[in-house]
């Protein structure tokens, strides 16, 4: 219903004037905000959540007669509603898998630092993690903080990497940011940046649908393939395919990579 309600205003000029005026935006968001709250209201919800997860887990596992013999996973019911909800957290488990307990990571580009904790944290002694945008950096400092992770406000083209040699470095979800005329630099900084036995991992969307702030496309793997090949030996390309948008009405492309020069890494595969 309201997503007939919405496409209808959409398709309706003067509709779409009323409703989408910068004033009418303004009054929507804080009725929203009025309505629903914010991050506070968000965090009061999950502790009740956790709370009652935490009554589950005595009520299925210390008070029963007997704890069960499998796991419900029904605290992730409410993260992954839709059958494909868990392809959008796909990167974190393709940079998770190669990662080795101890290993320094590199990672461009960071947004949020929700990948940075979340998935990279756990096995790396030191995580860089750098991102130009100040905001961004604010907000990772903040909500994904963690005492091996060192967010650093940076250009990643023409400051200096804050390590020398790294492990892994990780470009997820950010080449496409980055204008043409810098991959060159980018690439050549960050195959010197590896160790020998290094990995250049990361993610990007293909085709020209997605992607309102970036400066440069790939329409399929190969192109990829082309781009990284002048600095790496092996390089390893798949493409997953999934649903996105508040109806899922979008079919995202998503590429994802793993760069070396090691015939070592090429061997253990
Ligand atoms: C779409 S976000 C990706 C965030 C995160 N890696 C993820 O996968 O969720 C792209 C990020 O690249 C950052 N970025 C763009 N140009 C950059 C540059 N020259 N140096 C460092 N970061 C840059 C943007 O500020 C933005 O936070």
């Amino acid at each position: 219903m309201l997503r007939k309600i919405y496409k209808f205003i959409r398709s309706n000029f003067i509709l779409e004037k009323i409703f989408f005026s910068d004033f009418s935006k303004f009054l929507l968001k804080y009725l929203e905000l009025i309505i629903f709250g914010g991050r506070k209201r968000r965090k009061l919800v999950n502790k009740i959540q956790d709370l009652q997860f935490n009554s589950k887990y005595r009520y299925d596992w210390i008070f029963s007669k007997e704890p069960p013999h499998f796991y419900d996973f029904e605290r992730y019911e409410s993260v992954f509603v839709n059958s494909t909800d868990y392809c959008k957290l796909l990167k974190g488990y393709h940079v998770e898998d190669i990662l080795k307990k101890g290993d320094k990571l590199l990672d461009i580009g960071t947004g949020a630092g929700f990948f940075a904790k979340k998935f990279f944290s756990n096995k790396c002694s030191t995580i860089d993690a750098i991102d130009i945008d100040e905001t961004a950096i604010n907000y990772a400092r903040k909500y994904n903080f963690s005492k091996n992770i060192n967010y650093v406000i940076q250009d990643a083209v023409d400051k200096p990497f804050p390590s020398k040699k790294y492990n892994v470095i990780v470009w997820d979800g950010a080449i496409g940011h980055f204008h043409k005329e810098t991959t060159d630099k980018m690439l050549t900084k960050i195959s010197d940046h590896l160790t020998e036995d290094g990995i250049f991992v990361g993610s990007e969307n293909l085709g020209r649908e997605e992607g309102h702030d970036h400066f440069q496309f790939w329409d399929n793997l190969e192109e990829l393939r082309y781009l990284f090949e002048g600095y790496f030996k092996y390089i390893e390309l798949k493409e997953v395919q999934y649903p996105i948008g508040n109806y899922n009405n979008f079919t995202r492309k998503e590429a994802y990579w793993k760069c070396y020069n090691s015939k070592i890494i090429k061997e253990q595969k």
